[in-house]
């Protein structure tokens, strides 16, 4: 684990008084805590905005579907298999008589992972779903990372430029 460094941080005594509410809510031992978290999911989306198509993601695929829908079953299982690759694992739920859950979770180039969440989000018969995606852990912090800044294309990652270690206020 890397190196720990503190830094001041000025608020509004309003904001702040709404910002320790909200955490004290969500179950955040202390503020640090809550900051830390707040800027791992703002790195995750900047580096999300626009990766390169070779960029590896992890995915979590939520669907809830009407198992009697015709053919459904048989189309979101071959979905899978045509693209096994992406595929890491799979909870099935059965919620109720008619309803089932299932969590796919991808790992996989960015453009794939979200090309299959939504083939299979848009399939007739799938009441409800989300596709969540996120980076191996590895890429939140680095500021190069293997992936993300692949040589490849010939060019960095412009998110790279900018300096995720800024200290101060
Ligand atoms: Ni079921």
């Amino acid at each position: 684990m890397s190196e720990l460094l503190r830094f001041g941080v000025s608020a509004e005594d309003e904001l702040l008084q709404s910002f320790d509410r909200l955490i004290a809510n969500q179950g955040y031992a202390t503020r640090s805590e809550a900051l830390r978290d707040l800027m791992r999911d703002a790195l995750v989306r900047s580096r999300l905005e626009e990766p390169p198509e070779t960029a590896e993601i992890l995915g979590s695929l939520t669907l809830v579907y009407d198992h009697h829908a015709h053919d459904l079953t048989e189309r979101m299982a071959e979905l899978q298999h045509d693209h096994h690759g992406l595929v890491i694992s799979v909870l099935h739920v059965h919620v109720s008589h008619d309803d089932c859950m299932e969590v796919i979770v991808l790992r996989g180039p960015v453009r794939e992972v979200r090309l299959l969440g939504e083939a299979l989000l848009s399939l007739k018969g799938v009441k409800h779903g989300k596709l969540f995606v996120t980076l191996p852990s590895r890429e939140i912090t680095e500021r190069k990372s293997a992936t993300l800044s692949s040589h490849k294309h010939g060019h960095e990652h412009k998110h790279d430029k900018s300096p995720i270690r800024r200290q101060g206020v």
